[in-house]
Order: structure tokens, then sequence, then C-alpha cells
């Protein structure tokens, strides 16, 4: 068995991503790459590189020198700076897949992880528990690239036999790592609010429902499918994943539980239009069912995390 390579170690995922493969399989299998080189959250033990995922030679040089077998690719530019640089943002969720999967395709790597997300949905898809197959007409960018990226997916599945897997992420909420310019970051922005200054002026309006899941319940998704028998697998592109949905009225409301005074105000930008295209919850039921999925953190359990970890920084 080969080492496995992280692109986009030093985004919000990877952080976390990288600290339970070390724990799993050892620090010394892990090779962490990112475009900018690693300053935060070192680990001993594993490997840390520059590496841009657009550089094709560079990447198989990486695969080869390195060793690698399985790569998790989360570079990516998310919903709401993606719509601000279309173009790049295209090439880079594409290209960086085309690169992986055809390494896979040509025999040098034998497992990939690549992050779908719920943005594949769009305003036509049904909005209440949106099943794994519907509509899909995602209105933004990121959107249009991950609902390619999964037919590309399981093209390269099905065609070449590549070992791809994948989950759509709704929206992750985390502490340890800045998320990296998405519509659901509001969910992050409030703890730090909280506690820099007790109040918080919302982007999305307060109705806006959104699948949201905390960030050790998505880790904990991402191995069990990566660990999953491929047999059990029923689905060859993109798994629907579902933590908790909540509105930015529901997640102040539990915040006020704790810090009582905390106050919240709505002044909705071009991102409130991005949430109100997405569903408000996600039926992962075949998740549940092909790999006994379960998610553990309700909101309260999310809201206590969070506010403990960021004054742990
Ligand atoms: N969290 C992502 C975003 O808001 C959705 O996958 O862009």
């Amino acid at each position: 068995m080969g080492n496995k390579l992280i692109i986009g170690s030093s985004g919000q995922i990877g952080v976390e991503l990288i600290e339970q493969l070390s724990k799993l399989h050892g620090a010394d299998k892990i090779i962490a790459s990112d475009i900018k080189p690693a300053t935060k959250n070192i680990i001993e033990g594993v490997t840390y590189l520059t590496l841009d995922v657009l550089d094709k030679e560079k990447l198989l040089d990486t695969v080869k020198k390195y060793n690698i077998s399985e790569v998790y690719l989360l570079a990516a530019m998310l919903s709401a700076v993606a719509e601000k640089n279309i173009q790049f943002a295209w090439d880079l969720n594409m290209k960086g897949l085309f690169h992986v999967l055809d390494l896979a395709k040509e025999n040098y790597i034998k497992k990939i992880f690549w992050p779908s997300s719920i943005a594949v949905f769009g305003p036509t898809s049904p909005k209440i528990g949106t099943p794994q197959t519907t509509i899909l007409e995602p209105s933004t960018v990121y959107g249009i690239s991950k609902m390619s990226g999964e037919r590309w997916c399981e093209y390269y599945f099905l065609k070449y036999g590549v070992d791809v897997r994948s989950l759509r992420y709704p929206g992750i909420i985390s502490y340890k790592s800045p998320p990296g310019g998405g519509t659901t970051d509001y969910a992050i922005e409030i703890f730090h609010s909280v506690i820099n200054k007790n109040s918080y002026d919302c982007f999305i309006e307060e109705d806006v429902q959104l699948p949201m899941i905390y960030m050790d319940d998505a880790i904990r998704a991402t191995l069990e499918l990566m660990n999953c028998d491929r047999k059990k697998l029923s689905i060859n592109s993109s798994y629907n994943l579902s933590g908790i949905s909540f509105s930015p009225k529901e997640i102040a409301l539990a915040i006020k539980k704790i810090h009582t005074d905390f106050s919240i105000t709505y002044n909705p930008d071009f991102r409130n239009n991005i949430a109100l295209s997405w569903p408000s919850s996600i039926d992962d039921s075949i998740a549940r069912k092909d790999w006994l999925w379960s998610h553990e953190f309700n909101l309260e359990k999310t809201v206590e995390k969070m506010l403990f970890g960021i004054t742990t920084l």
C-alpha cells in the first residue's frame, strides 16, 4: 500500500483530514500539499509540499516520488468566490479533477476522494428532503463545476474502472482553519463574531434553511466512504450526505441559550440568492443504507463545540 496525497491540505477540510489520516495510517504515510506553503497546524511526521494541481507534470512527479496510491483532491474554489472569478474557478475545479482522474486511469494511483456539494442542486430541485437522483440545474459556477465533475467521476469509473469516491458535502462547520469563501460560511463567521463582539450581521436572510454538518461528522463520513468495500457502493458519482439543517435565526437562538445577550442583524447580499437556490434539507438514506452513515452532531452539540473550540485557538 502506498502513501496518501492530500491536495489543498491547508484549507478548511484539509487541515482536519490530515489529522485523522495521520492517526489512522501514521503521519509518515501522509503527503500534504497546497499551493501555499503550510505555516500553521503542522503535524510532526507529515511531509508538506507546495503543489499546484494545475501543474500536471509536477503532480505526476510527486505521485511517483512519494509512492502515492490514494489522492484526496480538496483544492477548489467555493461558491461565493467562484462567482467573482468565473473562468479561473471553472479551470481550477475541472482541470484539477481531470489531472487526478487521468493519473488513476493511467494506473499511477489506485483511489481518489473528490468532494462534491449541495451546490449541484438548483432552484428547480426539490427543496426539502432533496433526493439523490433529481433535477440538477445548478445556477452557480461552483455548482455547475461540481455537477459536471460528478458526471466525469462516474464516467471514469464506468469506462476505465477508476475508483473515485465522492460526497455531496453540506456546509461544513469547523473552527481550526477558516473556510474558503462559500455561502455557508456565515455559520462559521457567526461564532467568531459571538466571541469577538457578541453580535453578528448576517449576509443570509433569517429564515433561509441550509443543510450543514459539523466537521467531525464530515471527516468521519469521508473516511468511512473511502474505507468501504467498493462492492457495497451503489452510487458511482457522489452520495447525498446530511447532518443538520438550520436557518440563521435558528442558530442564533441556539447561541443565545449560552450567550444570552448575543444579537443578530440581517443584511443579505448576493450570497443570499445562492443560498435560496440550494435545498433546505437533504435525503441521504442511500448513504445510510450502503455504508451505514449516521451523523452524531445536532445543532446544540455543534454550537457547544464551536464556542468552546474558538476560545482555545
Ligand atoms: N460550503 C460550500 C459553499 O458554500 C457548499 O459546498 O460554497
